[in-house]
């Protein structure tokens, strides 16, 4: 990811709200619109019941404390306003202390399909109605701490856990099926089509240490992604012993990419990458 990015959040106001422009609005609308079309059964059921707790605006881009008010409600959490970049430190402390940072700047309109960097819609669209959801909710919260305490070296290793879950996770459960509850896939049209229909990523079990091994990019559509059984089973990983799992995963080594080699960079907005 670039270390600088070619946006700025919008400051907020005193009163907590963002001044959102009229452009802007339509911009969250269009896309929201599109997005919600798209997801029809192939989001799981915990991120649309959530993301029917939100109520997001159709007509207009949202406020966070409207955000905040229901994930107080339902799990404690709370949006907290951030730059467009932000270092690992504030990160992991953030959702340590279950704060979801949140860029507070939407995409313009030569962006509006791609953007590399995480914008208020990737953000509130794609992971907030996953944090209305107590498993979900719990494992972000113990990542957090155990990011908190990690060495530079294994907060790399980490970023991967994250990657294959909060960002790209599938779940196939007994209930539902196939479904999606990865906020980078389900706030991507294009991915969200790809992860669901497509033939050619590779789907696998979730197995935490084979995660930590397997090397992605931020810039192409996923070749892997990691199946989970049903949301729960987050719950039993954030239990597992993780530096444990980070120390074995380091001792085998990497797994070779299934995709054209380039530099591996996070989601997560790295400083010291
Ligand atoms: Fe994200």
């Amino acid at each position: 990811m670039a270390k600088v990015s070619r946006y700025q959040s919008k400051s907020m106001r005193k009163d907590g709200k963002i001044d959102w422009s009229n452009s802007e609005d339509a911009i969250w609308s269009e896309l929201l619109t599109r997005q919600m079309d798209i997801i029809e059964g192939k989001a799981c059921n915990e991120y649309l019941n959530g993301l029917e707790r939100l109520a997001l605006p159709t007509d207009r881009a949202p406020q966070l404390d409207e955000i905040s008010r229901v994930l107080q409600d339902t799990t404690g959490w709370q949006c907290e306003p951030v730059a467009a970049l932000i270092d690992f430190d504030t990160f992991f402390d953030l959702l340590s202390r279950k704060r979801f940072p949140v860029a507070t700047f939407l995409r313009r309109q030569e962006d509006f399909d791609y953007l590399q960097e995480p914008d208020f819609f990737h953000e509130v669209f794609g992971h907030c109605a996953m944090l209305t959801h107590p498993a979900f909710a719990a494992f972000t919260e113990q990542y957090g701490k155990l990011g908190k305490s990690a060495s530079k070296e294994e907060r790399r290793y980490l970023a991967r856990l994250y990657w294959f879950t909060v960002e790209f996770g599938l779940m196939n459960s007994k209930e539902q099926g196939q479904r999606i509850y990865g906020g980078g896939i389900l706030s991507s049209p294009k991915e969200t089509e790809y992860a669901f229909f497509s033939d050619e990523p590779n789907r696998k079990p979730f197995n935490i240490v084979e995660v930590l091994r397997t090397p992605y990019r931020i810039d192409i559509l996923q070749t892997v992604y990691f199946v989970i059984d049903d949301i729960d089973q987050l719950l039993e990983i954030a239990r597992e012993d993780i530096p444990a799992c980070i120390a074995e995963a380091k001792s085998l080594g990497m797994l070779e990419p299934t995709f054209t080699l380039k530099e591996e960079k996070s989601m997560i907005k790295e400083s010291e990458a």
